[in-house]
Order: C-alpha cells, then structure tokens, then sequence
C-alpha cells in the first residue's frame, strides 16, 4: 500500500504548529511555535494577539516541518487542519492557509476536530493501539469521558458542568501567585507538597455518574487562600497546589474507573494537556495495572497542543473518503463528533 503523507496544522489557540505525518503514526516532523512568553505578560491568551502572531509564526513553522521532513509540497499527498472548536481568528489562520495550499497543489483538504486530534496523538506513540477503549480527554478547554468505538467514531459518557480541568488548574495556579501557565507549574511545585494537607471537595453529580464539576473546587481554595489572608497567615503554595492536583486526579481516576468497570472495555488512554501531568500520569497508570487494563497516553510533548496528532486524525479521515470543500470555515464551538 502507497504511503499517505500529510501535512498537519493547528492554530486553534496560542501554538501555531505544523507537521508531516506518515499513514497516521509515523511523525517525520513536529513543529511547534509557542505564543507563551508574549501572552505570559497579560496572565493568560489574548485572542487578538493570538491571531496576528499566527499569521507571523504559520508560513515559517510549515517551512520548517517540510525541511524537517525532508520534503517539499509536492511530496504531500493531503492538508489536514484544524477548524474547530478553539479561538474563531486563530483557527482562520490555520484554515485559510491550509485552503490556499490545497487549492495551489491540488490535493485534498481535510477538516479536523481539535479533540479528536488529542485522542488521536494516542495512535502516534502506541502503534499497537486500535479502538474500541475509553478515552479521557483533559484539556484547558474540555473535560470529556469518550467511547471511541472505532476511527472517527465517537460517543461521549460524560463531560463538565462549568470549568473544564485545565482551566481550574489555571484560574487556581493564578490564584496561588504561580501565574500563566499554571497547570505545569502546580504539576512542578507539587513535587514539594503535602497532598493530604488540605481535603478539598470532590464533586458529585448526582443525575449522571460521569459528568464532571471542578468550579466548587477552585472557590474551595480560593476561600482557603482569603481565610488565611484575613488570619495574616502565609499561604503553602506547594500544600496547596499538592491538595488542589489531588483533588482533581481523584474526580478524573474516580469517573474513568466506574465507566471501565461499568462498560467492560479493557483499554483505556488520556489526552490533552492536563495529561501531561506527572500525577494524572501515574495514578491512572497504577489505578489500571490493578484492574488489569491497558493504559495509554502520548509522550508529554503530544498531550499538549500539537500539529502532528492532527495529522492522524486527518489519515483516518482520508483513508475513509472524507475530504472538506473550499466552504471550510473555522468553528470555535464544533462539538465532537460534528462534521
Ligand atoms: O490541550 P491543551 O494544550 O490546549 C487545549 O486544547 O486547551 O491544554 C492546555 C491545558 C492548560 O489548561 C494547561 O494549564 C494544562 O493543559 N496543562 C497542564 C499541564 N500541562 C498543561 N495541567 C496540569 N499539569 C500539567 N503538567
Ligand atoms: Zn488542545
């Protein structure tokens, strides 16, 4: 069977990357230009600003994944980009560049959901990996608890009420003085705390089992924090943020553990950014060796935004026939499983 070699890129938030990936797994190159150090300076994303470094970053990040891949243009059979959901004018950026390329070389376009994107960065670093199995996507924008019953095919068991698990680790690292970006940096100073030092709450929703809440948490350490300032106590920030990152592995291993038991299925893999944790790591790693199912999760480096998982989200795509039209806009509220 002839090789499929696409040319990925993602620009949905504050990373404009790029990447050549072979038949959906093999990554000839991953470029990724982030936006942190400028956005750093406000606390967090600025849409505006977001947009206009994308249009500076996109053109040479695409140069340098096709260099690193030692290939031109004409070497790529197929445009996978990302057009939802995420920020509408950093998504454009990403689309309307990916159209122009389709439209010069005359080669397919296709369209890719972000989300799908992350669980699909599990495909690149488990070769061996093919669905069905439950996958818990964690990121700064979803909280979601998805069967993936085949390539493409999705059927989501729970989500968040209000705040998705990255952002509380953000809203919490900002509340702490740790600042943007806050989910590696409480994951950093974590290594030096108490996690029983405080027992924050671990909400239950009681009409669906899988559905998740994380805004009591965060105005649970938010009144911590106030009560020891009105004391004229010093806050322990590596307490806190270990207490904080407890509380939140409890609530995720909590939830993907019933639907394993409940479902029956035997595999089960993390994605997104807030599974580049070291504890949300480890605990579904150990949490699963003890009931004796597979766990998967991409290197570090895929679990945060990427352009080669949209890469392999595009090949199973392609491989199926599915191609997008020049009507490709960006939507920066698609759901999962929407075309
Ligand atoms: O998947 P991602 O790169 O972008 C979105 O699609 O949202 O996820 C970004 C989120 C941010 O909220 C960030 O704080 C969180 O992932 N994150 C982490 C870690 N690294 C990134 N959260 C906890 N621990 C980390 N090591
Ligand atoms: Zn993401």
């Amino acid at each position: 069977m002839q090789d499929i070699k696409i040319l990925a890129i993602e620009s949905s938030c504050d990373e404009t990357a790029a990447a050549v990936v072979v038949n959906g797994r093999d990554v000839l190159s991953n470029v990724i230009s982030s936006q942190i150090d400028i956005h750093t300076l406000y606390g967090g994303v600025v849409p505006e600003i977001a947009s206009r470094k994308h249009i500076e970053n996109i053109n040479p990040v695409i140069e340098k994944a096709l260099s690193d891949a030692k290939m031109t243009l004409d070497d790529i059979d197929a445009i996978g980009v990302t057009y939802g959901p995420g920020l509408v004018g950093a998504l454009l950026v990403g689309v309307a560049e990916a159209k122009a390329i389709s439209f010069a070389k005359d080669i397919p376009l296709i369209g890719v959901h972000h989300i799908e994107g992350h669980i699909c960065a599990n495909y690149i670093d488990n070769k061996e990996l093919e669905p069905p199995f439950i996958c818990l996507v964690v990121s700064g924008g979803h909280t979601h608890l998805v069967v993936v019953k085949d390539y493409g095919e999705y059927e989501i068991l729970g989500k968040t009420r209000d705040d998705a698990a990255g952002e509380a680790f953000d809203k919490v690292a900002r509340a702490i003085g740790l600042g943007y970006p806050g989910g590696p940096k409480i994951d950093k100073v974590s290594v030096d705390g108490n996690p029983e030092a405080f027992v924050f709450p671990r909400a239950k929703i009681t009409d669906s089992v899988y559905d998740f809440s994380f805004s009591g948490l965060k105005s649970a350490v938010l009144n911590q924090i106030n009560a020891a300032g009105m004391k004229g106590e010093e806050i322990n920030v590596p307490d806190i943020a270990a207490s904080f990152q407890k509380a939140v592995v409890d609530s995720l291993v909590t939830r993907a553990m019933t639907a394993l038991e409940e479902t029956g299925f035997k595999k089960f893999a993390i994605a997104g950014g807030v599974a580049s944790n070291t504890a949300v790591r480890s605990e579904f790693e150990k949490e699963c060796k003890k009931r004796g199912i597979s766990f998967y999760c991409p290197s570090k480096i895929l679990c945060t935004d990427n352009a080669a998982m949209i890469g392999s989200a595009a090949y199973f795509e392609y491989k199926k026939g599915v191609r997008s039209d020049y009507h490709l806009n960006a939507i920066p509220n698609l759901k999962l499983g929407e075309r």
